[in-house]
């Protein structure tokens, strides 16, 4: 769908994450892009990169600019009051994951933000893995779920080696961690197998790269459809891994990053293997990810990740978190 030229779209946060979805804008045909970066060194260079206008506060930002979409890029604990500016100012919001780092403000953001376009930063969502999975366990290939293990790691002292992680957000006591960086997993075990509450939680602080922050966890959820599910994340392990084994009452789906899904009987013979495409570019998710937010925009349809599906994940990550295994149930819609 060709991108409507009456969008002005505001990226709030112009670091790893803003910069590509600004370039990604641009690639997808929108013309009237600009950022807001406090740190004047990173704002120079990408208005010069990008040849976009820039701003050096939120609100300025939103008044001068008049944004009819804003993208909150920020780091995480500024994105529920940056949210309630952007949908205040009546624009439709893409807020990146996690929707916050505590759940204070996330009901205010739901009541306020009523009539817009919400939607929470899910790329996993559009990943050609998870995307099958999803699409296997929906058609009943593997009957009825009743297991999931979600598994990611990703080393954090390589994420970026050109920055000291220990000043990053993931650092941070606040807002950081392995649990709130890997909320993907959280959520991509509620899209496949629902609603779900914490059950038990094992978290390990990142003591060994230095950080007191959770590097580590095993969370396992019950789902409301019966199934259980078990996600493991950390930034501590070394080397990057993520992917799934779905076990359901006729079969299993197995995907593995970076190969494919294989659909197998309960016995473990194979039934098909969908690999990943050749050269599977990662920016291809987020390509797809704003792509499928700015069609709901256009057609105003409900994201299928929108301030509902953030917070449920929210919940789930904060109970692991804060260490509260008293949440049995609470979490269940
Ligand atoms: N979906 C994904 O794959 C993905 C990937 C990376 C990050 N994220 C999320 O995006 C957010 C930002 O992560 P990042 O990796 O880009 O971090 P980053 O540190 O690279 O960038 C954050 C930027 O925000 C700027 N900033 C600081 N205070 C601000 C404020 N009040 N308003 C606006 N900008 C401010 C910083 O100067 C920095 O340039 C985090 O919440 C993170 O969880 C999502």
């Amino acid at each position: 769908m060709p991108v409507s030229p009456r969008h002005r779209i505001l990226v709030l946060g112009g670091g790893s994450i803003g910069r590509r979805h600004a370039a990604n804008l641009s690639l997808l045909g929108v013309r009237k892009i600009a950022v807001m970066e406090p740190d004047p060194v990173k704002r120079a260079a990408l208005g010069k990169e990008l040849d976009i206008e820039t701003f050096n506060d939120a609100s300025g930002a939103i008044a001068a600019f008049r944004p009819t979409i804003v993208f909150v890029c920020s780091p995480t604990k500024e994105h529920v009051p940056q949210a309630l500016l952007a949908v205040r100012a009546n624009a439709d919001a893409f807020i990146e994951k996690p929707l916050s780092h505590a759940m204070e403000g996330t009901g205010e953001l739901e009541r306020v933000a009523a009539g817009r376009i919400v939607m929470i930063g899910c790329n996993m969502r559009f990943h050609p893995g998870p995307r099958k999975v999803k699409e296997l366990i929906d058609s009943g290939a593997a009957g009825r779920v009743v297991r999931a293990h979600i598994h990611a790691a990703s080393y954090l002292p390589d994420w970026r080696p050109q920055d000291d992680y220990r000043s990053s957000y993931s650092a941070d006591p606040l807002q950081g961690g392995a649990i709130l960086d890997f909320i993907h997993e959280i959520d991509l075990a509620l899209w496949y197998c629902g609603p779900a509450a914490l059950l038990h939680a094992a978290v390990e602080p990142a003591a060994e790269i230095g950080l007191t922050v959770d590097g580590k966890a095993v969370m396992k959820l019950g789902h409301s459809s019966g199934a259980s599910s078990e996600i493991s994340v950390s930034f501590v392990k070394k080397g990057y891994e993520r992917g799934c084994t779905i076990e359901g009452t006729g079969g299993r789906i197995a995907w593995e990053y970076g190969k494919g899904v294989r659909l197998e009987r309960k016995d473990g013979s194979a039934m098909e293997f969908f690999p990943e495409p050749p050269h599977y570019e990662p920016n291809r998710m987020y390509l797809d990810e704003i792509a499928y937010f700015l069609e709901c925009v256009e057609n105003r349809s409900t994201a299928f990740s929108g301030i509902i599906e953030g917070k449920a994940a929210l919940a789930i990550a904060l109970a692991a978190r804060h260490g509260n295994r008293d949440c049995r149930g609470r979490n269940l819609a």
